[in-house]
């Protein structure tokens, strides 16, 4: 049976740019799908073309058990959608926003009022509730379009980069709400370029490029594809750098990357602690003095690195040199 977000062959051209290229998608009832990608990957697109904001060229969607081509009004009375760009009215209260919205979707005034109280409390913007729009921040407004998102607790929730531009603390109270709302049935798919929240919230990944779909899995999945531990050093001295590298070579299995600016050596390696333990004593015995080292596993941002790092090193293949320095992009 296909989930409660489903897409098969998803083909969407603006001009010459695929923006989609066949994207297949599946999403469970009551879990969280995290779409991960780099700007302009096609995750936004998606978003819409699930949505029925945008009419797909190619391939098929089914949402909250709706066809999204022919059945655009069901699909859009059973789902939620806080997009990346926020739909707020500026003229409106906070307040006003939120009870427009409930009685967009027929909800009783009384209803509509309750609903848009509580909501304005629980993102924390009860003490704005009565400004307009227009004189709140952007993290406000942001809260706001989330908010407008949860008046009516649909089936299906969209959230396109909803924590984009909020503050740690906000951040963490979204987190908050959309773990409620998905141990209360919810299905969401979510996108996002914190890593560390798609680790945290999604319990599946995609991760998209050129409008594809280039991996899919848990979190776990991904990283253990990734590869395994590595060991990483940092040496006190830069004179010691390619010692050291001789000596990481020797333990790894695989290529030892070496990023100059911060005199830091990381290698592939399988043996743990044990391992660890062997490293040491002999850069040790070499004389090496080292900052720090450290056994290290995986993050969702080394995968991502990797899987589109990937890409955009085939094309730049003849001009690139690989390896070394390839960290310093992030960030
Ligand atoms: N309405 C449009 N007209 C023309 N090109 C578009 C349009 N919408 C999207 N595109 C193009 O399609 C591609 C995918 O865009 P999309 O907004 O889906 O990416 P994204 O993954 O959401 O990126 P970001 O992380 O920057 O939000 C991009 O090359 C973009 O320029
Ligand atoms: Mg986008």
């Amino acid at each position: 049976m296909p989930g409660a977000i489903y897409a098969e062959g998803l083909v969407k051209t603006f001009g010459d740019v695929k923006a989609l290229d066949g994207v297949d998608l599946d999403v469970p009832q009551g879990t969280v799908l995290g779409l991960l990608g780099p700007n302009g990957a096609g995750k936004t697109t998606a978003v819409r073309c699930l949505t029925t904001l945008l009419r797909p060229d190619r391939g098929r969607a089914v949402v909250a058990g709706f066809d999204v081509l022919r059945q655009p009004d069901d699909v859009r009375r059973s789902i939620g959608l806080s997009g990346q760009f926020a739909a707020v009215d500026e003229y409106l209260t906070g307040r006003e926003n939120l009870q427009m919205v409930g009685r967009l979707y027929q909800m009783r005034a009384g209803a509509a009022k309750a609903r848009a109280a509580e909501l304005l409390d629980r993102f924390d913007l009860a003490d704005a509730a009565d400004r307009t729009a227009k004189t709140y921040s952007g993290g406000m407004r942001r809260r706001l379009d989330l908010a407008a998102a949860l008046v009516v607790s649909p089936p299906v929730m969209f959230m396109d980069e909803p924590t984009t531009g909020l503050d740690p603390r906000n951040r963490q109270l979204l987190w908050e709400v959309i773990k409620q709302l998905v141990s209360d049935g919810t299905t969401l798919l979510l996108t996002t370029q914190y890593l560390e929240e798609a680790d945290h919230l999604a319990h599946d990944i995609a991760v998209v490029d050129h409008g594809r779909v280039i991996a899919r899995g848990t979190s776990d999945e991904l990283k253990a594809r990734t590869g395994g531990e590595r060991v990483e050093v940092v040496v006190h001295e830069r004179d010691h750098i390619t010692t050291a590298q001789e000596v990481l070579s020797g333990f790894g299995k695989g290529e030892t990357t070496v990023e100059q600016h911060t005199r830091k050596l990381t290698v592939p390696v399988t043996g743990g602690a044990k391992l660890l333990a062997e490293v040491i004593r002999e850069l040790d015995a070499r004389g090496i003095e080292i900052d720090d080292i450290g056994l290290r596993r995986p993050t969702l941002d080394d995968v991502f690195l990797s899987l589109t790092g990937h890409v955009a090193e085939a094309k730049a293949e003849e001009s690139e040199t690989r390896g070394q320095g390839k960290k310093e992009t992030v960030g």
